[in-house]
């Protein structure tokens, strides 16, 4: 095929996901190919030690450390990235997330109020934010706003409340600053960012399918458990857990006598289904906090619009501890089911098991290069 590659060489589009979490970088770089995403290359690197922590811990560090992890995360041989192109994450903390309640009218009078409505919300001047919007679809517009229209006994509407019908917008922010810090990271690093995009946005693609009906996504990070609420594609609540997976190393460092580096590789060893019943219950303990404040936001959410949740999806390298899917199952009020963002792109078929079992960690910089790598067809 070399006589074609020299014609047609370059219609391989290449992009890379890169997602700086707390506690560890995560780059996945993909290929089209016939029109296929292809698995090119994966990797990670733990940010702990970077800041004289240990593996699997969140590490607040400055921005020249990230850069310089970032780099020699590029550098490694085996990871062998090969391309700039890339898409960012934004931490989901960095962000401003509401819905907010408008009246009915053009998408140009729209884009005049929603950043004036959205004064209300954010705390800095709307000067210093990126602010995106965008129109939740009219059919999933709150039930109790729905209701007011139903028909009345004796023929009829019942007259909605407001003289103006309301349309529901999900409202983004990000401060400038903060995307500021990300593009000095990636451009020290040697690379370019085509865009940067909220973490949750990026885990949608990777892990959501076309259902209707709403699906709760769980990233059990190392000092957070993030909660989401998806519907038709549109976050509709979100709530962080102060907890993740290093509270379940610390714990069980304290009460076994280990190191912390000795507690993590039980962690990731032996997990919550082993032999040894006190590792299991220590495990358990952080556990049962995270299951139990996800399902109070679950019930409040499916109480407050009347309608039952399908599943939840887990994801973030929290997900991957051995025993979770089971307790997940038994523990929550829906159906549980651990992400699987690489079956999105085609990869060597022995690569399979791993590509499940490290599945989750990777969500976010899977749905990170699958967009870029869309946008470099463009
Ligand atoms: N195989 C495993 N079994 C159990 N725990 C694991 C495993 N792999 C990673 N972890 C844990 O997952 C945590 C890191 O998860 P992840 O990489 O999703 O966090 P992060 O993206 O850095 O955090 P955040 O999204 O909150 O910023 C660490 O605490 C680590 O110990
Ligand atoms: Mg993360």
């Amino acid at each position: 095929m070399a006589f074609f590659s020299k014609f047609f060489g370059n219609r391989e589009p290449r992009a890379l996901g890169i997602d700086i979490g707390s506690s560890a970088i995560k780059v996945v770089q993909l290929k089209k190919k016939n029109g296929q995403a292809i698995l090119e290359t994966y990797g990670e690197l733990a940010l702990g030690p970077y800041g004289g922590l240990s593996v699997g811990q969140a590490v607040q560090l400055p921005t020249d450390k990230i850069s310089a992890a970032l780099a020699d995360l590029m550098k490694e041989k085996e990871v062998n990235v090969t391309t700039k192109s890339s898409g960012l994450s934004i931490p989901f903390s960095s962000s401003l997330m509401a819905v907010i309640e408008m009246p009915e009218v053009a998408q140009k009078e729209l884009a005049i109020m929603v950043p004036i409505e959205a004064r209300k919300y954010i705390p800095v001047p709307i000067s210093e934010v990126m602010l995106d919007w965008s129109v939740i679809p009219r059919s999933d517009v709150r039930v109790e706003s729905v209701a007011e229209e139903l028909p009345q006994e004796g023929g009829g509407f019942a007259a909605p409340a407001a003289a103006m019908p309301k349309i529901d917008v999900l409202m983004v922010a990000i401060h400038k600053e903060t995307i500021a810090r990300f593009q000095e990271i990636v451009s020290s690093a040697g690379l370019d960012a085509g865009f940067f995009e909220i973490e949750i946005f990026a885990t949608s693609r990777a892990v959501m399918d076309e259902g209707l009906r709403p699906v709760m996504i769980m990233d059990m990070g190392a000092a957070t458990t993030k909660l989401y609420i998806i519907e038709r594609g549109i976050v509709r609540a979100s709530h962080t857990i102060n907890r993740g997976s290093q509270d379940i190393t610390s714990n069980l460092s304290k009460s076994l006598n280990m190191t912390p580096e000795q507690a993590e590789v039980m962690k990731r060893e032996v997990g919550a289904a082993g032999d040894d019943k006190s590792v299991n219950d220590v495990i358990a303990l952080v556990l049962d906090y995270i299951f139990a404040e996800a399902n109070t936001v679950l019930l409040d959410y499916e109480q407050r619009y009347n309608k039952a949740v399908s599943k939840t999806i887990l994801v973030g390298g929290g997900a991957a501890l051995k025993g979770l899917l089971e307790l997940a199952k038994a523990n929550f009020k829906t159906e549980a089911e651990l992400a699987e963002p690489f079956s999105k792109v085609a990869a060597p078929a022995f690569l399979e098991k791993i590509l499940r079992e490290t599945g989750p960690e990777f969500a976010v910089a899977i749905g990170l290069a699958l967009r870029k790598l869309a946008e470099e067809e463009e």
